[in-house]
């Protein structure tokens, strides 16, 4: 979609349709207040025969309104005037994206940042514009003959009206930061969506071969399983011995900051397809486990994000990839595998993969001496259960790190939620065969997980998101979200 700026008087600007907002008890602010005027009081009229009242998120389409020179105006829902805030003023954008694709507009002019929500500023107000707007108007299809759903007239271009010339240069920020996001997150969903016999560990480095090629700063290396034997990566390499596909381990360099200057890393779990092994899951439900390479596809996403943006840092984005397969080869219950950190693994349950093809992954990074390491994943159902679908978990020891990231998250409306990583859980991982045991136990799942992780990270600053809640949402609406793209592409953004 194409994003613009206008200014100048509303009624004079031709547009397919003009969006405005209204309050509950069909109150007028602001643009619409100017609108009703030039239209000699119509609008004002043609609300008072009580189809919209202002219902949060409701829309009313009217045409051919005296006095204007758009053919339509969408006026918008936005809820109880007092209580517009972010939160509304996201769900009003919702409503009014999902209309305008219904209609044959095809372009719009959107008066609704001017409506000034509760603790946004412009800046933030238009960014929200251009991610919502992107957010709702994605549809996967790739593997579609045709999309019966899809929209006639999609729409193509949104303007954003500006009644101050001087906010112009703030918006023009938020629109470049908004597309960028919202860049990065529709490719994180793209490859989130993919189906597991697509989407292969082969696949996504192939994808990262690709952006190495469409970005000058951008250098991808792919290590193959040969180079892994090498480094002697042995958790990751057992998960991916029950697996016809070879495991790959994907790096990508951003060059944006000084030659010299320590990189920010990335490390995103990229598990293409997570059966359980031989501690096998569930039937019901377990193609969503073709959404365990999540964190490797946010990977993917803020690097793009951060190409796109021309960030002037260094990044390293690593995406240990691998299937999960039960085989006769598979890892077995019992079985101890020995870490590329040289600490061994006695493997009690081969569904906590995750943490194998991390734990090296992350040991394997220090080579970069990072700045710091974010790493994301999918990585427990228990963080499903603590924080469902809408914060994502944050394990950090790092009180200073954890501030910076709950911050981004909630600048980018894409929230993390600490939870403790305290040494009292670290005994739930103890064995009596091997240097620590791969899971630790019913309780405090998400937790024990980040404990082991933690055990592989103690060379850099570091912070781990769990994501297995906010990747991606189930049921009806079942699809990658993007998360926590915006999240990471904030904080990468504060520290540019
Ligand atoms: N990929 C899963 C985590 C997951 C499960 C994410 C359900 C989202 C929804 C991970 O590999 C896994 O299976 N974890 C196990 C760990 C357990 C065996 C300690 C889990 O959460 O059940
Ligand atoms: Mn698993
Ligand atoms: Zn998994």
């Amino acid at each position: 979609m194409e994003f613009r700026i206008k200014t100048g008087e509303i009624a004079q600007l031709k547009t397919p349709c003009i969006l405005i907002g209204i309050f509950e008890g069909r109150k007028l602010a602001g643009p619409s207040v100017t609108l009703d005027l030039a239209t000699g009081g119509r609008l004002s009229e043609l609300l008072k025969k009580g189809d919209m009242d202002g219902r949060l998120g409701g829309t009313l389409m009217l045409y051919d309104l005296p006095g204007l020179a758009s053919e339509r105006v969408l006026v918008v829902g936005c809820g109880k005037h007092k209580e517009f805030g972010r939160d509304n003023y996201r769900k009003a954008l919702v409503g009014a994206v999902a209309t305008l694709q219904q209609t044959h507009a095809g372009a719009a002019l959107c008066t609704l940042p001017e409506l000034g929500p509760d603790g946004l500023d412009l800046y933030a107000a238009v960014r929200d514009l251009v991610t919502t707007a992107e957010d709702k108007t994605y549809r996967y299809n790739l593997t579609k003959k045709d999309d019966k759903k899809a929209p006639k007239t999609p729409l193509k271009r949104l303007e954003v009206w500006l009644s101050d010339k001087s906010d112009q240069r703030s918006a023009e920020q938020a629109i470049k930061h908004g597309t960028a996001i919202a860049a990065g997150m529709a490719l994180s969903k793209e490859l989130g969506n993919l189906p597991g016999n697509i989407c292969t560990p082969t696949y996504l480095a192939e994808k990262a071969v690709e952006l190495g090629e469409r970005y000058d700063r951008l250098e991808t290396e792919i290590l193959e399983e040969a180079d892994m034997e090498e480094l002697k990566m042995g958790a990751l390499l057992s998960v991916s011995r029950g697996s016809r596909q070879p495991a790959k381990l994907i790096v990508m360099h951003y060059r944006g900051g000084e030659a010299d200057a320590k990189p920010n890393v990335l490390v995103g779990k990229g598990l293409t397809f997570d059966t359980g092994g031989i501690s096998i899951k569930p039937a019901a439900d377990m193609d969503e486990m073709k959404y365990d390479m999540c964190g490797g596809a946010g990977v993917f996403g803020t690097i793009l994000a951060a190409c796109e943006l021309g960030l002037p840092i260094n990044l390293v984005g690593v995406v240990p990839s691998s299937e999960n397969m039960p085989d006769g080869d598979a890892n077995k219950p019992g079985d101890i595998v020995t870490s590329m950190s040289g600490q061994t693994i006695e493997i009690l349950n081969t569904d906590a993969e995750g943490r194998l093809i991390l734990c090296d992954a992350l040991t394997y990074v220090e080579r970069f001496n990072p700045e710091l390491v974010i790493d994301l994943a999918t990585l427990t159902g228990a963080c499903v259960i603590a924080l469902g679908k809408h914060a994502s978990g944050l394990f950090t020891t790092d009180d200073h790190l954890a501030e910076e990231i709950i911050a981004a998250g909630q600048a980018a409306a894409d929230r993390a939620w600490r939870m403790p990583l305290w040494d009292d859980y670290q005994q739930q991982l103890d064995t009596n065969f091997a240097d620590m045991a791969n899971v630790g136990g019913r309780e405090a799942g998400a937790v024990t997980a980040a404990c082991f992780l933690a055990r592989y990270t103690k060379a850099y600053r570091w912070a781990h998101l769990d994501i297995a809640g906010t990747a991606w949402l189930s049921g009806k609406e079942k699809g990658a979200t993007g998360r926590p793209v915006a999240l990471l592409t904030q904080f990468l953004l504060q520290r540019s």
